[in-house]
């Protein structure tokens, strides 16, 4: 991405604001919001999620995922113990409050510890231990809009069910017409395998820990930013029967992901070799990154 400025690679004072964004788009209660009424007003926070998802939806391209893989899914970055790579995306330190906030690890922590307290299998608590992972793009230098927002297959026409769909406008896609129809490059309910979903951090991790964890897990973090689906069906053409069968665990991984934050935050010391042992059982020694 040359030619970036420093407002294009981080436009939103933290990560968390595009979660937090999210939280009021699909609250806990259920009820799914009217547009207008969570943004109509102005706010310097409102503001920099709309210019976060213009620069997404602009530079989210086909080509754009393609470049990506090539470059990251050579995992040539760094190589270091699953642990010490949990303390290192913790690292990315970039709240501009950071009382208000939960560091990378507790956000990590307590989705794993609600999905423990609800007595679900360990490999299931691990996921949810692991699913942001993939945000260390971030600390490779990847402007925001690359590594978190909602995600969405790219190669076809972009669903109106996306946020802020007046800014794929901007996108080239838009105009090219090998991408810019209902299936585009795909074909009727071909899998979401045989899919190029915008680049981020799920699809990232994925990647990583994709011969180790048991299917329903790769699902829940491979498309667990992907709302349009798991929310709206905007895809429901092209999952297959083995998709929509698997999604019912991205629905059930969702919740822990958007509403587990509790007021009293997770001891990490505590919990470190409970963590530490569900790493050795599922994932190998080190991380390669
Ligand atoms: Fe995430
Ligand atoms: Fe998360």
């Amino acid at each position: 991405m040359e030619g970036l400025n420093e407002n294009e690679i981080a436009p939103l004072s933290s990560l968390d604001v595009w979660e937090d964004d999210v939280l009021k788009r699909y609250p806990e209660d259920g009820t799914k919001k009217a547009k207008e009424e969570f943004r109509n007003y102005d706010s310097p926070e409102n503001d920099s999620v709309r210019e976060f998802y213009r620069l997404n939806h602009k530079y989210q391209t086909y080509d754009n995922v393609l470049a990506k893989k090539a470059n990251f899914l050579k995992f040539d970055k760094k190589e270091m113990p699953w642990w010490a790579a949990m303390d290192y995306l913790n690292t990315l330190v970039d709240d501009s409050d950071p009382d208000t906030s939960l560091d990378q690890l507790q956000h990590l922590l307590q989705t794993a510890e609600a999905i423990r307290a609800d007595g679900h299998p360990d490999w299931f608590v691990l996921t949810g231990f692991i699913h942001d992972l993939g945000k260390v793009l971030c600390l490779f230098g990847e402007p925001q809009w690359n590594v978190v927002g909602d995600t969405f297959p790219v190669g076809c026409k972009f669903s109106d069910k996306i946020v802020f769909p007046e800014f794929f406008a901007a996108n080239p896609d838009n105009d090219d017409e090998r991408f810019n129809t209902k299936y585009g490059v795909y074909t009727h309910q071909c899998g979401l395998d045989n899919i190029h979903m915008s680049w981020g951090h799920d699809e990232y991790l994925y990647h990583i820990t994709k011969d180790h964890l048991p299917e329903p897990a790769l699902y829940m973090i491979r498309y667990h930013s992907f709302y349009s689906q798991h929310r709206e069906n905007a895809y429901d053409h092209l999952l297959n029967t083995h998709d929509k069968e698997m999604f019912k665990w991205v629905d059930k991984f969702n919740p822990y992901d958007l509403y587990s934050k509790s007021p009293k935050p997770p001891v990490v010391a505590e919990l470190k070799p409970y963590y530490e042992d569900l790493i050795a059982k599922y994932l190998p020694e080190t991380v390669k990154l």
